[in-house]
């Protein structure tokens, strides 16, 4: 029989510390010598510690207090967290791919790339929160149904990319997320549906925080070029870019996946949300985290791209 390993020492870690991200995880890794075990552990707490039920926030509700407007707000909100799933399933099947690819000749970036593929769980646990919400909302409000049909499509996986560019695509589809959600909740009347606006307001601003925070990690340890992050903010924030959704002239119709940010529908009578400069401000801000490098804009951001791409 094997004897117990013992530990060399007796870790002290104060209990009343506040669960955290931790923000620069490359530095963490290779000098503070941080574990994946550690960092899990830290993931666990942060997600502990904003949990909320959905069943009590739908509860909360008062169905008829909710205006015409705010129940195609809902309706859509709905369908579009339809395709949160996918994404973290995709998240976690690439990261485990790209971990393994890096282990052995940059064992950080194995670390950073695990950690980003074991905080999906608490991501995808989390979007479920967003998707139930809405959709029993929806239904409640006796809404036009989401087919199975509609479901199973919605719920097509992404095709993969590198790991960067995933990144910063998910650090931008939550700030355009985190933007509709607060401005619905600043217009909606009824404070259970306020609360619930807010409250995915606020995960869709952690969710940003954890993809910046791995991006980051990625072009801190060299081995991934800012070029590719400033391709994707590039994509959203060019004339006639993503960040316009489905208000463009021309959105592209794919068989592989479904954009949500493309499949909002603006209708009649609806407060939409569009905010597209506080989107754009944000999308520079994560920019500048992940890549150290300030733009501020849309002009300067292709410039930049340009000269990086060399
Ligand atoms: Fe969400
Ligand atoms: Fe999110």
């Amino acid at each position: 029989m094997s004897a117990v390993p013992q530990r060399r020492e007796v870790l002290r870690v104060p209990p009343t510390r506040k669960a955290e991200i931790v923000a620069d995880l490359y530095r963490a890794i290779r000098e503070e010598g941080r574990t994946l075990v550690e960092l899990e552990w830290e993931q666990q707490r942060l997600h502990e510690s904003r949990r909320w039920s959905a069943v009590e926030r739908v509860d909360a509700v008062e169905l008829e207090g909710v205006s015409a407007s705010d129940r195609l707000v809902v309706w859509n909100a709905g369908r579009a967290e339809l395709t949160t799933k996918p994404g973290a399933d995709r998240l976690a099947r690439l990261a485990d791919q790209e971990c393994r690819r890096w282990q052995g000749r940059n064992d950080a970036v194995a670390s950073i790339i695990q950690a980003c593929g074991t905080w999906s769980r608490y991501w995808n646990e989390e979007e479920a929160h967003h998707e139930t919400s809405f959709n029993r909302l929806a239904l409640l409000l006796g809404l036009e149904r989401i087919s199975d049909e509609t479901f199973i499509e919605f719920r097509k996986i992404f095709p993969d990319d590198d790991m960067l560019r995933t990144l910063t695509l998910l650090s931008i589809s939550e700030i355009v997320a985190a933007v509709n959600y607060a401005h619905c909740a600043r217009i909606t009347q009824e404070p259970g549906l306020k609360a619930l606006f807010k409250q995915v307001g606020a995960d869709e601003i952690q969710h940003m925080n954890y993809f910046i925070a791995f991006a980051k990690g990625l072009v801190d340890s060299g081995e991934y070029r800012a070029k590719e992050a400033f391709a994707v903010a590039h994509l959203f924030l060019r004339e006639g870019g993503e960040v316009q959704g489905s208000r463009r002239e021309h959105v592209e119709q794919r068989e592989t996946h479904v954009n949500w940010w493309d499949q909002l529908e603006y209708r009649e009578g609806m407060n939409a949300p569009d905010a597209a400069e506080k989107k754009e401000t944000l999308i520079f801000h994560a920019l500048k985290r992940i890549t150290g490098i300030t733009v501020s804009s849309a002009e300067e951001l292709e410039d930049t791209w340009m000269e990086l791409v060399g």
